[in-house]
């Protein structure tokens, strides 16, 4: 069954470990994060982009996909799944849909109405026993060719975003998404502290997981980070692994077409990355 993030990012929070939101883009992905959760006794956030539900066809489709493996393999541990980035109508369709937490991405609106929106669906989740994340300073990232710098939020915002009853806050700070760019210049630890310092007991959520050196991920775990989100990671992965099986010839030998054997070493190298992470993070053995 799914669970709401709350808990886990309590216990996360108190526990100074981060939970891994890792985002799934279909059948193979879904099935190798479960899997790798399990066996490791972490809890695990699957996130689900718009455009990834849309690609996954649509989010009743993620939902039944979610639920049957939940049963079919035997998971224990808490999962929740979680729109990533969200509109203000894809998270009223995935609270419809069955998702057990949402992100309202509200950053691009003035804060008046990023409060405003941010109150009603607060009040929905609240009602239904979901988690709602909200965010605060825009998440830099590639964008038409451009990297943008990942803005810092402002902390006062931050605490107004904080107080609507969000249950976990993602606030910028200098984080961007995807690979970053030889001259970054890394994460804004003061804004973090401020931030901390003025949202209190609030889980904060690190984006841009990929690419953050393990050093920045501790410290920024030692802050108040309890949910940290990784999405480009698993895609390298998956894509280096499946490059070098074709270019070993490996489709062309036997029965090496085979999608079941084909999309194989992909697999494994997603389960590796969110082993990895979930090292790294140290939510192992915290289900
Ligand atoms: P990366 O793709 O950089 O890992 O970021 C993932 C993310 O923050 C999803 O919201």
């Amino acid at each position: 069954m799914l669970v709401s993030a709350k808990d886990m990012l309590n216990k996360a929070r108190d526990g100074k470990y981060a939970v891994g939101q890792f985002n799934i883009n279909n059948l193979e992905w879904t099935k190798a994060i479960l899997l790798t959760a399990e066996e490791l006794k972490s809890p695990v956030i699957l996130g689900v982009s718009e455009g990834a539900g849309k690609y996954m066809c649509g989010y009743k489709t993620v939902v039944g996909m979610v639920n049957g493996m939940i049963e079919e393999l035997n998971i224990t541990v808490p999962v929740a799944l979680h729109l990533d980035h969200g509109s203000y109508e894809g998270a009223k369709a995935c609270i419809e849909a069955g998702f057990s937490s949402v992100m309202f991405d509200g950053s691009h609106y003035p804060i008046e109405e990023n409060v405003a929106k941010t109150t009603e669906l607060v009040k929905t989740c609240n009602e239904l026993g979901l988690s709602i994340e909200a965010e605060v300073g825009s998440i830099g990232g590639e964008e038409d060719g451009v990297i943008g710098a990942g803005e810092c939020a402002d902390p006062d915002e931050c605490k107004a975003i904080a107080d609507l009853g969000v249950t976990m806050l993602a606030a910028g700070i200098g984080n961007i998404h995807g690979k970053y760019p030889e001259n970054w210049t890394g994460l804004s630890f003061e804004t973090l502290a401020a931030v901390k310092e003025k949202v209190g007991d609030m889980p904060l959520v690190l984006h841009g997981g990929t690419g953050i050196p393990e050093d920045m991920i501790k410290k920024a775990i030692s802050l108040g980070v309890a949910k940290i989100n990784v999405n480009t990671e698993c895609q390298l992965s998956f894509a280096d692994a499946t490059r070098k099986y074709i270019e070993a010839g490996k489709d062309l030998q036997g029965k090496g077409f085979d999608p079941r054997k084909l999309l194989a070493p992909g697999f494994e190298a997603i389960k590796a990355t969110v082993k990895e992470k979930m090292e790294l993070f140290g939510s192992i053995g915290k289900a």
